[in-house]
């Protein structure tokens, strides 16, 4: 891991200066002309996370993803020489979907429609009756979706010629993500839900801790103090369409109930037990993927996919180093998910209940301080985004 950080962080004041203040048009959080200009200016353009190996661990290993906003069904499949490659779920005879299982491990792929069967590497391998067809099989192949590994996550790219590798879109970042137990993973925890939100309005929520003290009043008590009232992060950083904040440490967090406090304990000791280091660490990396570090023992990305102009699906994922070795290893596992989810569960009225005053149009404009400077650099790289995708097309 680089010693230098990949972004360089500023202190608030100095970040500040970098985003400016006026108020910003509100129509890009709810209107379904900007939804769609966004689905095709950036989801259908960027690197996404889909998986990670650990869910594809031996040649013939595949996991089937439904992206709704790109109506796609892919197979996320290791090959028989090893590489990871992403497939559209789509017979290349007639179109049928070669497979409804969620995950799997197979030699092949066969239509159940024909028959047409396909081997790990997408090429079609036999045809019934094939010659019938006055066609070459080469040119039957599945249909592929650019994939790449990072960090033992696994992007898709569904534009047919990225303009960038994955680790060029990342830049600096790539090789700090490298360095992030996730690489690492044997597994993880994954929940996820569904939001009557934009996925900006959603992302928003996690980028900024103006609201932590009003909303998270019990499990944001810990994040906030005497001297940073609000729990507001000390430094921001950006690096070209992805941004980074440092969080405050409190020097005297409010006491926690005692059985809080031992959880807290257990999870730390079987941790430090198995050698997991976790940084700290706080990426938000475009368009719509977080990755957070709670130390001592958290690892977890949160994924926004867009569903509609006002509906999102969050994807969390923890990852985990190793199986549990003990009960108590178990329970600091569980009782860390649900303490995130608990506070997702916090925040959810708010995110719905902003969706809900910006979806008429009645506030045609929305105002951001400078701790909300995340939210700004996220909005104004969309608008760039999409001002690039209507001037090449
Ligand atoms: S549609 Fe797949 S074999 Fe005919
Ligand atoms: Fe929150």
């Amino acid at each position: 891991m680089n010693a230098e950080p990949a972004i360089r962080m500023l202190p608030v004041e100095e970040a500040a200066k970098l985003r400016g203040s006026g108020a910003l048009p509100s129509a890009p959080y709810h209107d379904p002309d900007w939804w769609e200009l966004e689905r095709k200016a950036v989801f259908l353009r960027s690197w996404l996370n889909v998986a990670h190996v650990s869910e594809v661990p031996e040649p013939g290993s595949f996991v089937r993803r439904e992206i709704e906003f790109a109506r796609a069904s892919l197979l996320i499949v290791r090959g028989r020489d090893g590489h990871v490659r992403a497939f559209h779920n789509a017979c290349t005879h007639r179109g049928t979907q070669l497979t409804q299982d969620e995950a799997g491990r197979r030699s092949q792929f066969s239509c159940p429609y024909h028959m047409w069967t396909f081997g790990t590497d997408g090429a079609l391998l036999s045809a019934p009756d094939f010659e019938r067809f006055f066609i070459d099989k080469k040119d039957c192949a599945l249909k592929q979706v650019a994939c790449e590994v990072l960090a033992g996550l696994v992007f898709i790219n569904f534009d047919p010629a990225p303009r960038e590798t994955a680790r060029e879109f990342f830049g600096a970042i790539a090789d700090e993500l490298e360095g992030l137990p996730m690489a690492q993973a044997t597994g993880f925890s994954e929940w996820t839900y569904e939001i009557d939100a934009n996925w900006k309005t959603n992302f928003d929520n996690f980028q900024e801790n103006y609201h932590l003290r009003f909303i998270h009043p019990r499990t944001g008590a810990q994040a906030v103090g005497e001297e940073n009232p609000f729990g507001y992060p000390t430094h921001y950083g950006f690096s070209g369409p992805h941004r980074s904040q440092t969080l405050w440490r409190n020097p005297a967090p409010a006491p926690v109930p005692p059985s809080l406090g031992q959880a807290y304990m257990l999870a730390a000791q079987a941790a430090a037990r198995r050698g997991e280091s976790f940084p700290k660490t706080d990426f938000k990396l475009f368009p719509a993927f977080h990755v957070v570090g709670l130390p001592p023992n958290t690892q977890f990305t949160h994924t926004h996919w867009p569903l509609g102009p006002g509906r999102t699906r969050g994807v969390i994922r923890m990852y985990w180093i190793g199986g549990d070795d003990s009960a108590s290893h178990r329970y600091a596992r569980e009782f860390t998910s649900m303490s995130i989810r608990d506070v997702l569960v916090e925040d959810r009225h708010a995110v719905e209940s902003a969706q809900r005053g910006l979806a008429g149009g009645a506030i045609p404009t929305i105002r951001m301080q400078d701790h909300e400077m995340l939210l700004r650099h996220l909005y104004e790289t969309v608008q760039q985004k999409v001002a690039d995708y209507l001037a090449e097309t």
